[in-house]
């Protein structure tokens, strides 16, 4: 997809990750950027709309824990933008002792915001299809047993967007689903990472973290525009110390049918 003239609605937009990416949509002229967070940074806001004058920023104050406020959120949107080609669900938080907390953002959120988004967007309905675009991890393809909660729910996203991008989903809403998988990036969510574990006494253990190899944010975000530009339905990549690294998931099972 060519992301010049788009619209877009990016959700954690202030985020590390996030403000990185939307520095590279403004990069390729998006006409309309909404940025959905849970609270406004005035300062970054006014620098880039006064930096990219011809794209029209909009911020949408939202807490993607509650339902309601995710569906007034989108309303909101399309209120001020007409419409949306791309959807990027980029929240997310990695604190294990607040296991509801975690669940509710990490999974709950994805699966809110893409469902409030689809009946804007879907084809069938007259809308225009898109990109839908949700921020996992490689905590949610490899198990990562010293934050369990987390990589449960980035588990959960991987599976949940691999399910949306189902050719029955693609042929009815035209919206395609690509799953993100940052590795370890240096953003506030990696910062004082032991002390995020899911049990207090794996906290040393956890230092090991430190001294992998990290991306920036701007090199993670560079990439995962590279990705949404190839729009393809299903894809999950590995964004990983400045590579991508498309992954290919092994058939573990099909279901066995009863012969007629
Ligand atoms: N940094 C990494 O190492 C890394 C690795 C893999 C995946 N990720 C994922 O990338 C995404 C972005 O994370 P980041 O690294 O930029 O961290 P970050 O902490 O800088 O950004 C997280 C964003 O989520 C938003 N958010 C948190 N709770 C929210 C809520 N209740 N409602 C609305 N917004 C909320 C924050 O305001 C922020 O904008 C997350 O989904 C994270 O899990 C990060």
């Amino acid at each position: 997809m060519d992301l010049n003239g788009k619209n877009v609605i990016y959700a954690g937009g202030f985020g590390g990750i996030g403000q990185a990416c939307v520095k590279e949509l403004l990069e390729k002229g998006v006409q309309n950027l909404a940025i959905l967070d849970l609270t406004e940074n005035k300062e970054l806001l006014e620098a880039l709309q006064k930096s990219y004058p011809a794209t029209i920023i909009h911020f949408i104050q939202f807490d993607v824990s509650k339902k309601e406020r995710i569906t007034a959120a989108f309303k909101e949107a399309v209120a001020k933008m007409q419409h949306f080609d791309v959807l990027v669900n980029g929240c997310g938080i990695m604190t294990d002792e607040h296991v509801d907390l975690t669940v509710e953002i990490n999974l709950l959120g994805v699966i809110h915001s893409t469902l409030t988004a689809l009946p804007y967007m879907d084809k069938s309905a007259g809308g225009r299809g898109g990109i839908i675009v949700n921020v996992s991890s490689v905590a949610g393809l490899e198990a990562t047993g010293l934050f369990a909660i987390y990589s449960a729910t980035k588990h959960g996203v991987t599976a949940f967007t691999r399910c949306m991008a189902d050719k029955i989903y693609f042929d009815r809403f035209g919206v395609s689903f690509i799953t993100i998988c940052p590795g370890i990036t240096d953003t506030n969510i990696f910062r004082n990472a032991h002390k995020k574990v899911t049990f207090e006494f794996a906290q040393e253990p956890a230092k090991i973290f430190y001294k992998a190899k990290l991306q920036t944010a701007e090199i993670c975000a560079k990439n995962m525009i590279k990705v949404m530009e190839t729009c393809k339905n299903g894809g999950a990549y590995i964004l990983d110390i400045g590579n991508i690294e498309e992954v290919t998931f092994p058939e573990l099972w099909k279901p066995s049918f009863e012969s007629s």
